[in-house]
Formats: C-alpha cells, sequence, structure tokens
C-alpha cells in the first residue's frame, strides 16, 4: 500500500503542475490538475498523443463531478448513483472553467469516479480533479502493471505509484450523455444491458464517424490499443502459415511456437489481456493470434479492443 508520505508527495507534485501516473481499477493513469493548462499540455506532449483526442477528468465524488459539468443530466445522476465509484465515464456538457486542451475544444467533458482507493486519495489530498488518460504511449497498449508504465513512460514523467496489477484490465466504459439519445462510444466491463436497465434504451456509436477536427470518440485511429507485433484475430484453425508466433486460444488449442489458453469468462480474460500482450511483444515473435472471442454481449468490450489491435490485412 502507499503511505501517507509518498501521497502528499504525489499530490503536491500534481499541485504544482507535475504529472503522476496512478492505479485505476481499470489500467494505470497518467495524471495532471485538470485545471493546470500547462500540466495538461505535458500529459499530451509525453504521450505523443494528437491534441484532437480529449482527456477523461477523474473525480472523487460526484459533487466534484457537477462543478465541472455545465449541465448535469438525471441520467447522469442516476448512473453516478448505480455504478460510480465504478469504470464508467459519462460525457456530459463541460464547464467553462475547464481548460480546452482537456477537451480537445469540444463543448463535452469527459468525467469518472475511479473504484480505487490509491485514485480516490490521490484526487482527494490533492484537492484538485485530475486528467487522466491511459499511462502509455498514444495508440500503444495501455498499462495494467506499474512495470508496464515505467517501460513506455518512465523517463518522461515526474512520479509512478505502484497499486499493483488492475482489477478490470480494460478501459472504462465510454457514454455520452449530450445528444438527443445516449450514446455508447466505448464499450467496457459496464455493459449496454446494465446501463439500460437503469436509464433505458442508448445507441451504440454508427461505426464509420466522418471525422472533422477533435474525435469525439475513442480508438478511431487506425491502430489503437495495440502491441508492437503484429496480431491477427483467427477464426478455426487458421494460424499466420509463416514466422514464430503465439497463440492465444480459448476453446481451439493448435500447434504454435508458443500457445496460452485464456480465461472462459469475460471478466477473468479481460483482467490479464493486456499483460499477456505486452509480454508477448517483449518476445520477439513475428505474430501473434489470438482466437476470436464468442460474439456474446458481455464479450464486447474485449472484441472492440482485440479488433483495434488487430493489423488489418
Ligand atoms: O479506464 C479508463 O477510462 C482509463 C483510466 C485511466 O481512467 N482512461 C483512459 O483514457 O482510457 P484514454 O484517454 O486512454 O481514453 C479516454 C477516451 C478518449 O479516447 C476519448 O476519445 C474519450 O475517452 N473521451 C474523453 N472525453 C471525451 C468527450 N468529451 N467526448 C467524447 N469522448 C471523450
Ligand atoms: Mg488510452
Amino acid at each position: 500500500m502507499i503511505g501517507p508520505e509518498l501521497l502528499a508527495r504525489a499530490a503536491a507534485i500534481l499541485r504544482a503542475g507535475g504529472l503522476v501516473a496512478f492505479p485505476t481499477e481499470t489500467v494505470y493513469g497518467l495524471g495532471a490538475n485538470a485545471l493546470d493548462v500547462r500540466a495538461v499540455d505535458r500529459v499530451f506532449e509525453v504521450k505523443e498523443r494528437p491534441p484532437t483526442s480529449p482527456l477523461i477528468i477523474h473525480v472523487s465524488s460526484v459533487e466534484m463531478a457537477r462543478s465541472l459539468a455545465r449541465e448535469w443530466p438525471e441520467s447522469a445522476a442516476k448512473l453516478a448513483e448505480v455504478f460510480w465509484p465504478g469504470p464508467l465515464t459519462l460525457v456530459v456538457p463541460a464547464h467553462p472553467r475547464i481548460p480546452e486542451n482537456v477537451t480537445a475544444g469540444l463543448s463535452t467533458v469527459g468525467l469518472r469516479q475511479p473504484d480505487h482507493p490509491i485514485a480516490a486519495a490521490l484526487i482527494r489530498e490533492a484537492g484538485v480533479p485530475i486528467a487522466a488518460p491511459s499511462a502509455n504511449r498514444f495508440s500503444g497498449l495501455s498499462p495494467t502493471t506499474a512495470e508496464h508504465v515505467l517501460k513506455s513512460l518512465g523517463d518522461r514523467i515526474d512520479l509512478i505509484l505502484d497499486g499493483g496489477p488492475t482489477r478490470v484490465g480494460i478501459e472504462s466504459t465510454v457514454l455520452s450523455l449530450v445528444g438527443a439519445r445516449p450514446q455508447l462510444l466505448r464499450p467496457g466491463i459496464v455493459s449496454r444491458d446494465e446501463i439500460e436497465a437503469v436509464i433505458g434504451e442508448i445507441v451504440e456509436r454508427a461505426e464509420d464517424l466522418e471525422l472533422e477536427g477533435a474525435h469525439p470518440a475513442p480508438g478511431l485511429h487506425p491502430r489503437h490499443y495495440s502491441p508492437l507485433t503484429p496480431l491477427f484475430l483467427v477464426d478455426g484453425d487458421r494460424l499466420p502459415a509463416r514466422g514464430r508466433g503465439a497463440y492465444l486460444w480459448l476453446a481451439q488449442p493448435l500447434p504454435a511456437g508458443f500457445s496460452q489458453q485464456m480465461p472462459a469468462d469475460a471478466a477473468g480474460y479481460a483482467a490479464i489481456l493486456y499483460d499477456t500482450l505486452h509480454r508477448l511483444d517483449e518476445r520477439g515473435f513475428d505474430w501473434i493470434a489470438v482466437e476470436r472471442p464468442p460474439q456474446w454481449p458481455e464479450w464486447a468490450a474485449i472484441q472492440d479492443r482485440l479488433e483495434r489491435a488487430s493489423t488489418r490485412l
């Protein structure tokens, strides 16, 4: 656990405009004071993230979230009541006091209260909302351990708080509450069904959004959440014919240079997916083949991440 002195130091770094990586229940975040324009600029620099990609602001209470929203719709109140703290990001109209670089110039802001004792204590101790993307270089694999952060950003940031491996393992569900109908911008472990049980029908993001200016939804870049090794989603026995590879299988074992069975439940699979890909990425394989997971609703977020991570032929 992180002691009070280290926590105080981390909070002081944030208040002074520095960058602190910290664990959440989903993945590690790269945190900056969300109300400090220059600190937020540094987040984009160290991640090499395009300024058109907005950041999520992390809060320690619903009150803090409301202070960052121009409007707080009833649907937001209901969802926060049920799912916060937790892996659901709500996109609502942005309060004018939020710096423009946080929202990439959009009139909306993504807010979430993370369900992790270190994240919660850090936000409370810093006394400011914390803008935090995943703590990795842009378009790479998100980090689920402090070692992953160290590897990709260690020499560029002020402090990493090590809280061990994250529990959920993939990024939060992102839901927009600004349109005529609530819209699912990124699937996550909080599922469409669970959200609909609270606020009624929602719509999924249309696949081929025309993009101008800021990106209103995550992962619209050609590759996102990707390992460096080419990754293929495979059906049946179609492993790549050439080279040395690794095969992650669910139901069907096949001969490959390296083969690992993945958990058969979606939550267990999500929890180890990125760590598994980070490890395989270091082993110099020519390819990573992943058996396509089932099309069932509880696998939607995993399906989404694997499709984005996979190499397009
Ligand atoms: O689980 C998570 O969400 C992790 C942890 C650290 O909280 N964070 C994370 O941040 O995944 P990031 O920046 O890697 O992905 C956040 C996504 C962005 O790709 C962005 O498109 C979307 O959330 N987002 C943020 N603000 C938005 C807004 N105003 N409108 C639409 N989408 C927004
Ligand atoms: Mg990210």
